[in-house]
């Protein structure tokens, strides 16, 4: 039975729990099947060294990187995701393989990353098959990210620098909205120590994310960069978006991502307003597609929006979905329609239900085999730097098996986490 409903001048089709099950079953045991394959294909690179999926390369085939590259934990997230939905041993080995490989991540400390590579994969194994070496593991990781707190600006440093696409300077102290994702593992590092200092660390640099990152419309700048000396934060621009002024989509996912699980590690209600207003700017955009699937960018191409000299983003007329910002904003969607009662409880759910439903459909899901054994189609991962668009990412897949999994546990009525 398919009942139809308007929410919010949206029509939804509300399916039967029986059949949002099979929805997900369905889903879980394709990806199961394409990943099967992915496991058959060979590491790449020197030595070898390429071995966690990443995308695709022209000759169909997926393109592998190491374990340095900051989507290496996706990959055995994934599997555990994948593997503990359909309690299939074979394939929760093959998780444990891919995230025994990450271990020397712990001690990385070239830039934030570790939070989204650790946490990913160390962190699902934790949580999925717990061993008491994997909390020894994560601490150090936590640690490591810890070594790039700066206090007189309260935040984590996210990268050693970055040239700005205007040309006229290269910034030594950037922060990317981005970086709300590796907080998760400081709290954790709390949770299982009992030492505070993680989380403070966590908090102070969400607070400072939500003064100085995200604007007053929900919307948030990319970057911000901060001066070294006094800590002040110097201006907001973009890496990855369309411009300064706009709004990167999957920019706008980490930051409701982010701020939903700061306000389930914390009660702050600060951070549930934060992770609201975002969620609203994204689900509520007169730019938004009636699928809920995001443009890479909600300004791509708008006037009044301009990018920088040296964006590669000039040079592109056509317009890209990104499936990850949707996948990655459905499964917090889920997480957030949790803390909320009434017509927002339901406006939320209903936005990741029609995300997982398009991902879900032909016109983004891949056949069997295709699409280098990914499962997603039609990613964007960097417009401005002329790279990975419209391609298949492993962070597409990895949110997009989260959010089924969290919605499988919701129709079960359990928590979504
Ligand atoms: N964290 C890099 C990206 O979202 O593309």
């Amino acid at each position: 039975m398919i009942v139809a409903f308007c929410l919010s001048g949206v029509m939804a089709s509300a399916q039967t729990p029986d059949a949002e099950k099979a929805f997900v079953k369905e889903n879980m045991t394709f990806a199961a099947e394409q990943y099967q394959l992915m496991l058959k294909t060979p590491p790449q690179g020197k030595e070898g060294k390429g071995v966690m999926p990443h995308s695709l390369r022209k000759d169909g085939t997926p393109s592998k990187g190491s374990i340095y590259l900051w989507t290496a934990g996706f990959f055995p997230g994934s599997l555990w995701y994948i593997s503990e939905y359909l309690d299939d041993s074979a394939l929760q080995d093959s998780a444990l393989v891919y995230t025994q490989k990450m271990e020397p991540i712990k001690s990385f400390t070239d830039n934030h990353d570790i939070g989204f590579m650790m946490y990913c994969s160390y962190g699902n194994a934790n949580r999925f098959e717990p061993q008491p070496e994997y909390k020894d593991i994560l601490v150090e990781s936590a640690c490591s990210l810890c070594t790039r707190f700066r206090p007189k600006a309260g935040v984590i440093q996210s990268w050693n620098g970055f040239r700005s696409w205007h040309g006229d300077k290269v910034y030594d102290f950037p922060v990317i909205i981005d970086n709300m994702m590796n907080l998760e593992l400081l709290f954790y590092a709390s949770k299982v120590t009992g030492d505070d200092s993680f989380k403070d660390v966590a908090i102070s640099h969400a607070e400072h994310t939500m003064q100085n990152q995200v604007r007053d419309d929900y919307s948030c700048f990319h970057i911000v960069y901060y001066d070294k000396e006094t800590g002040k934060p110097i201006k907001g621009e973009t890496s990855q978006g369309y411009s300064d002024n706009s709004a990167w989509s999957r920019g706008q996912a980490w930051g409701i991502y982010g701020f939903t699980m700061c306000y389930r590690e914390t009660g702050d209600k600060r951070f549930l307003k934060t992770a609201q207003g975002m969620a609203d700017f994204y689900l509520d955009h007169p730019n938004l597609p009636s699928d809920k699937v995001a443009w890479w960018d909600f300004n791509a191409n708008q006037p009044g929006y301009v990018p920088g000299v040296r964006s590669n983003a000039n040079k592109v007329v056509l317009n890209y979905r990104d499936a990850s910002a949707a996948a990655c904003t459905a499964s917090a969607l889920l997480e957030l329609s949790t803390y909320v009662k009434g017509d927002k409880s339901r406006k939320y759910l209903e936005g990741a239900k029609a995300i997982l439903h398009t991902l879900g459909s032909g016109k983004y899901r891949a056949e069997l085999g295709k699409n280098g054994n990914f499962i997603l189609m039609h990613s964007t991962g960097a417009i401005p730097q002329n790279s990975e668009i419209d391609v298949p990412l492993t962070y597409a897949d990895y949110y997009f098996l989260e959010a089924l999994y969290r919605y499988d546990r919701m129709l079960d009525g359990k928590k979504p986490l």
